[in-house]
Protein backbone atom coordinates (compact mmCIF):
# COMPACT_ATOMS: atom_id res chain seq x y z
CA UNK A 1 0.00 0.00 0.00
CA UNK A 2 1.33 3.58 -0.31
CA UNK A 3 0.53 6.05 1.95
CA UNK A 4 1.64 9.61 1.81
CA UNK A 5 2.06 11.79 4.89
CA UNK A 6 1.28 14.95 3.66
CA UNK A 7 0.22 18.96 4.67
CA UNK A 8 0.65 21.58 3.03
CA UNK A 9 1.56 23.51 6.13
CA UNK A 10 4.95 23.15 7.86
CA UNK A 11 5.80 20.94 11.43
CA UNK A 12 2.58 19.22 11.80
CA UNK A 13 4.60 16.30 12.15
CA UNK A 14 4.62 14.65 8.47
CA UNK A 15 8.34 13.44 8.86
CA UNK A 16 7.52 12.14 12.87
CA UNK A 17 4.90 10.22 11.63
CA UNK A 18 6.26 8.98 8.35
CA UNK A 19 9.16 6.96 9.95
CA UNK A 20 7.34 6.04 12.82
CA UNK A 21 4.41 4.18 10.24
CA UNK A 22 7.45 3.01 7.93
CA UNK A 23 9.50 1.21 11.17
CA UNK A 24 5.86 0.03 12.89
CA UNK A 25 5.29 -1.79 9.87
CA UNK A 26 8.84 -2.90 8.78
CA UNK A 27 9.06 -4.09 12.83
CA UNK A 28 5.63 -6.31 11.83
CA UNK A 29 7.88 -7.93 8.83
CA UNK A 30 7.03 -6.08 5.97
CA UNK A 31 9.29 -4.93 3.36
CA UNK A 32 8.28 -0.70 3.26
CA UNK A 33 10.32 1.94 1.58
CA UNK A 34 10.47 4.95 3.11
CA UNK A 35 10.45 7.90 0.32
CA UNK A 36 11.53 11.34 1.50
CA UNK A 37 10.25 13.94 -0.57
CA UNK A 38 11.18 16.79 1.26
CA UNK A 39 14.70 18.61 0.42
CA UNK A 40 15.34 19.17 3.68
CA UNK A 41 15.63 15.36 3.96
CA UNK A 42 14.73 15.15 7.27
CA UNK A 43 13.67 11.20 6.95
CA UNK A 44 16.89 10.85 4.92
CA UNK A 45 18.77 11.69 8.03
CA UNK A 46 16.79 10.36 10.71
CA UNK A 47 17.66 6.57 8.44
CA UNK A 48 21.24 7.69 7.89
CA UNK A 49 21.46 8.15 11.79
CA UNK A 50 19.81 4.55 11.89
CA UNK A 51 21.75 2.85 9.72
CA UNK A 52 25.08 4.14 10.94
CA UNK A 53 23.98 2.90 14.19
CA UNK A 54 23.44 -0.64 13.17
CA UNK A 55 19.53 -0.81 14.12
CA UNK A 56 17.93 -3.93 12.84
CA UNK A 57 15.21 -4.14 10.78
CA UNK A 58 16.91 -1.49 8.29
CA UNK A 59 14.86 0.95 6.62
CA UNK A 60 15.19 1.59 2.63
CA UNK A 61 15.29 5.14 2.31
CA UNK A 62 15.59 7.46 -0.69
CA UNK A 63 14.99 11.13 -1.19
CA UNK A 64 13.27 12.64 -4.33
CA UNK A 65 11.72 16.30 -3.80
CA UNK A 66 11.31 16.38 -7.63
CA UNK A 67 7.94 15.15 -8.73
CA UNK A 68 8.73 13.62 -11.91
CA UNK A 69 11.33 11.65 -10.74
CA UNK A 70 9.31 11.15 -7.66
CA UNK A 71 6.66 9.04 -9.96
CA UNK A 72 9.15 7.48 -12.21
CA UNK A 73 10.89 5.84 -9.36
CA UNK A 74 7.92 4.74 -7.16
CA UNK A 75 6.18 3.05 -10.70
CA UNK A 76 9.49 1.50 -11.29
CA UNK A 77 10.30 -0.01 -8.00
CA UNK A 78 6.78 -0.44 -6.33
CA UNK A 79 6.49 -4.22 -6.60
CA UNK A 80 9.81 -4.56 -4.68
CA UNK A 81 7.82 -3.64 -1.37
CA UNK A 82 4.90 -4.55 0.73
CA UNK A 83 3.80 -0.97 2.03
CA UNK A 84 5.71 2.84 0.82
CA UNK A 85 5.51 5.64 3.10
CA UNK A 86 5.88 8.95 1.80
CA UNK A 87 6.69 11.90 3.26
CA UNK A 88 5.66 14.58 1.48
CA UNK A 89 7.17 18.07 2.87
CA UNK A 90 6.02 20.84 3.98
CA UNK A 91 4.26 23.10 1.29
CA UNK A 92 2.70 22.47 -2.33
CA UNK A 93 5.46 21.13 -4.24
CA UNK A 94 5.73 18.90 -7.38
CA UNK A 95 6.92 15.70 -5.17
CA UNK A 96 3.37 16.07 -3.23
CA UNK A 97 1.53 16.51 -5.96
CA UNK A 98 2.82 13.53 -7.47
CA UNK A 99 2.41 11.64 -4.52
CA UNK A 100 -0.73 12.17 -4.07
CA UNK A 101 -1.65 10.75 -7.68
CA UNK A 102 -0.07 8.03 -6.74
CA UNK A 103 -1.46 6.97 -3.10
CA UNK A 104 -3.54 4.33 -2.10
CA UNK A 105 -4.08 7.02 1.54
CA UNK A 106 -3.13 10.89 2.41
CA UNK A 107 -2.67 11.11 5.93
CA UNK A 108 -2.76 14.71 6.83
CA UNK A 109 -1.34 14.85 10.55
CA UNK A 110 -2.84 18.51 11.96
CA UNK A 111 -2.24 20.11 15.56
CA UNK A 112 -5.00 20.82 17.75
CA UNK A 113 -4.57 24.75 16.86
CA UNK A 114 -6.52 27.48 15.08
CA UNK A 115 -3.12 28.09 12.30
CA UNK A 116 -3.47 24.26 11.75
CA UNK A 117 -6.76 24.19 10.98
CA UNK A 118 -7.35 27.30 8.13
CA UNK A 119 -4.23 25.30 6.76
CA UNK A 120 -6.32 22.30 5.93
CA UNK A 121 -7.97 24.56 3.47
CA UNK A 122 -5.12 24.12 1.01
CA UNK A 123 -4.13 20.41 1.38
CA UNK A 124 -8.06 19.95 0.73
CA UNK A 125 -7.52 21.64 -2.34
CA UNK A 126 -5.07 19.32 -3.41
CA UNK A 127 -7.28 16.76 -2.56
CA UNK A 128 -9.72 17.30 -5.04
CA UNK A 129 -7.46 18.22 -7.37
CA UNK A 130 -5.93 14.88 -7.22
CA UNK A 131 -9.30 13.16 -7.52
CA UNK A 132 -9.93 14.68 -10.77
CA UNK A 133 -7.39 13.15 -12.09
CA UNK A 134 -7.57 9.72 -10.75
CA UNK A 135 -10.27 7.82 -8.78
CA UNK A 136 -9.88 6.32 -5.15
CA UNK A 137 -7.62 8.50 -3.32
CA UNK A 138 -8.26 8.06 0.39
CA UNK A 139 -7.55 11.36 2.68
CA UNK A 140 -7.75 10.84 6.43
CA UNK A 141 -7.19 13.60 8.83
CA UNK A 142 -5.42 13.02 12.46
CA UNK A 143 -4.23 14.71 15.16
CA UNK A 144 -1.06 15.02 16.00
CA UNK A 145 0.91 16.81 19.21
CA UNK A 146 -2.56 16.53 20.64
CA UNK A 147 -3.24 17.39 24.06
CA UNK A 148 -2.97 14.46 26.55
CA UNK A 149 -5.84 14.95 28.20
CA UNK A 150 -9.10 13.03 26.95
CA UNK A 151 -11.31 15.49 27.50
CA UNK A 152 -9.37 18.50 25.97
CA UNK A 153 -11.38 21.09 24.46
CA UNK A 154 -9.17 22.01 21.34
CA UNK A 155 -8.71 18.40 20.67
CA UNK A 156 -12.69 18.65 20.18
CA UNK A 157 -12.51 21.40 19.03
CA UNK A 158 -9.75 20.98 16.00
CA UNK A 159 -11.85 17.68 15.63
CA UNK A 160 -15.16 19.28 14.95
CA UNK A 161 -13.84 21.46 12.77
CA UNK A 162 -12.66 19.02 10.13
CA UNK A 163 -16.44 19.02 9.42
CA UNK A 164 -15.58 21.40 6.98
CA UNK A 165 -13.66 19.71 4.89
CA UNK A 166 -15.66 17.19 3.43
CA UNK A 167 -12.10 15.53 1.69
CA UNK A 168 -11.24 14.25 4.63
CA UNK A 169 -12.14 10.93 6.86
CA UNK A 170 -10.83 12.43 10.68
CA UNK A 171 -9.05 9.18 12.22
CA UNK A 172 -9.93 9.25 16.22
CA UNK A 173 -6.46 7.90 16.98
CA UNK A 174 -4.46 10.69 17.76
CA UNK A 175 -0.86 11.28 18.39
CA UNK A 176 -0.33 13.18 21.71
CA UNK A 177 2.30 15.10 21.87
CA UNK A 178 4.82 13.40 23.95
CA UNK A 179 8.44 13.65 24.02
CA UNK A 180 9.33 10.03 23.37
CA UNK A 181 8.06 10.72 19.64
CA UNK A 182 10.71 13.26 19.70
CA UNK A 183 13.25 11.65 21.33
CA UNK A 184 12.52 8.40 19.17
CA UNK A 185 13.42 10.44 15.93
CA UNK A 186 16.49 12.00 17.10
CA UNK A 187 18.00 8.70 17.05
CA UNK A 188 16.43 7.04 13.78
CA UNK A 189 14.23 4.79 16.13
CA UNK A 190 10.18 4.65 16.35
CA UNK A 191 8.49 4.84 19.77
CA UNK A 192 7.67 1.50 19.58
CA UNK A 193 12.09 1.11 20.09
CA UNK A 194 13.37 3.47 22.65
CA UNK A 195 13.91 2.82 26.22
CA UNK A 196 12.87 3.47 28.71
CA UNK A 197 9.65 2.16 26.70
CA UNK A 198 6.18 4.82 26.07
CA UNK A 199 3.27 2.52 26.22
CA UNK A 200 0.83 5.17 25.58
CA UNK A 201 2.74 6.43 22.49
CA UNK A 202 3.33 2.76 21.48
CA UNK A 203 -0.69 2.13 22.00
CA UNK A 204 -1.02 5.67 19.97
CA UNK A 205 0.76 4.78 17.01
CA UNK A 206 -0.19 1.17 16.92
CA UNK A 207 -3.86 2.58 17.45
CA UNK A 208 -3.11 4.41 14.37
CA UNK A 209 -1.16 1.53 12.36
CA UNK A 210 -4.33 -0.60 12.55
CA UNK A 211 -6.52 1.70 11.60
CA UNK A 212 -4.65 2.74 8.47
CA UNK A 213 -3.40 -0.71 7.08
N1 LIG B 1 3.65 13.79 18.72
C1 LIG B 1 4.71 14.55 18.94
N2 LIG B 1 5.16 14.77 20.19
C2 LIG B 1 6.22 15.56 20.42
N3 LIG B 1 6.94 16.17 19.47
C3 LIG B 1 6.55 15.98 18.21
C4 LIG B 1 5.43 15.18 17.85
N4 LIG B 1 5.28 15.21 16.51
C5 LIG B 1 6.27 15.99 16.05
N5 LIG B 1 7.04 16.46 17.04
C6 LIG B 1 8.19 17.38 16.94
O1 LIG B 1 7.72 18.55 16.25
C7 LIG B 1 8.70 19.00 15.32
C8 LIG B 1 8.10 19.00 13.92
O2 LIG B 1 7.81 17.65 13.57
P1 LIG B 1 8.17 17.09 12.12
O3 LIG B 1 9.55 17.48 11.73
O4 LIG B 1 7.82 15.66 12.12
O5 LIG B 1 7.12 17.91 11.27
P2 LIG B 1 7.04 18.09 9.69
O6 LIG B 1 5.62 18.28 9.36
O7 LIG B 1 7.76 16.97 9.03
O8 LIG B 1 7.86 19.44 9.47
P3 LIG B 1 8.37 20.06 8.06
O9 LIG B 1 7.16 20.70 7.46
O10 LIG B 1 9.41 21.04 8.46
O11 LIG B 1 8.87 18.92 7.24
C9 LIG B 1 9.90 18.08 15.48
O12 LIG B 1 10.80 18.69 16.37
C10 LIG B 1 9.31 16.82 16.08
O13 LIG B 1 10.26 16.12 16.86
MG1 LIG C 1 9.35 17.01 7.66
Amino acid sequence: MIVTVGNTKGGVGKTTLSLNLALARALAGREVWLIDGDRQGTAQTAVSIRSESGVSPGLACATYPDGPTLRAQVQQQASKFDDIIIDAGGRDSTALRAALVLSDILLVPFAPRSYDVWALSDIAALVDEARSVRDGLKAFAVLNCADPSPSSTDNREAAEALADFPQFTYLNTPIVRRKSFANAGGQGLSVLEISPRDSKACDELNALVKVLF
